[in-house]
């Protein structure tokens, strides 16, 4: 296996200042309804992102959890507040957000300020997903060491019969986060590393300038 070689031509799709929304989450919209609607393989999560956090050490963290939510405020995701991205985003709230579309040669990044949604917003959601996902969340002292398996397997099977088919309530250690942007960038794979890079910057006056950067 020889990694170096491993490279691809992007397709020569232009992106260009002129096409863009001057709304950078009416764009964010755009690609991301674009990203579900192309034909993808169908293990592909368009709402899937990296999100990176980073606490008061300087140490950065990132993994993968899925976009649930996109409005004017900002792009909502849930998560566990006791778990080690919620420590660093208590630490430090500005973090970032990486989108990759392969199967249309974009990315988007994302950085802003993230803050816990409101309860009802939390509420909403966690009732909304499928009853084993609640149990499970509830169950998942996430991102603490377990002795094994089988603890968290017992556990949420003790919680389904304790719950019978009664409503699951939240707890209060699970719920959404908000990150609201003051930056975008969207990227467009080129032909020969002439890629398009259009950033949108969050101005004090809350307007956004729009700017094309080198690849
Ligand atoms: C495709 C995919 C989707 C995921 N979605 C979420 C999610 O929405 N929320 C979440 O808390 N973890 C999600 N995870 C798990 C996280 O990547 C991570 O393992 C977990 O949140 C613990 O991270 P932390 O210890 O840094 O807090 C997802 C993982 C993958 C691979």
């Amino acid at each position: 296996m020889n990694i170096e070689n491993l490279r691809r031509q992007y397709a020569d799709e232009a992106l260009g200042a002129e096409e863009l929304h001057q709304d950078p989450i009416a764009q964010f919209t755009a690609w991301f309804d674009d990203a579900q609607s192309a034909e993808s393989a169908d293990w592909f999560e368009p709402n899937a992102m990296t999100l990176a956090t980073s606490d008061l050490s300087g140490q950065v963290s990132a993994r993968i959890v899925l976009l649930k939510n996109i409005s004017p405020s900002g792009l909502t995701f849930f998560t566990n507040y006791q778990s080690n991205k919620a420590r660093q985003l208590l630490e430090n709230p500005r973090a970032s957000l990486v989108f990759y579309w392969p199967h249309r040669e974009r990315q988007v990044r994302i950085e802003g300020q993230v803050s816990k949604t409101d309860a009802a917003t939390s509420d909403e959601y966690f009732h909304a997903r499928p009853r084993e996902s609640q149990l499970g969340a509830i169950a998942s002292p996430q991102s603490q060491p377990l002795a094994d398996r089988k603890t968290i397997e017992a556990e949420t099977k003790k919680l389904a019969s304790e719950y019978g088919d009664q409503e699951i309530p939240r707890p209060e250690y699970w719920g959404g986060y908000l990150l609201q942007p003051n930056r975008f960038e969207f990227w467009q794979g080129r032909p020969s590393r002439l890629h398009d890079r259009l950033v949108y910057t969050r101005q004090p006056d809350k307007n956004w300038t729009i700017t094309r950067l080198a690849p």
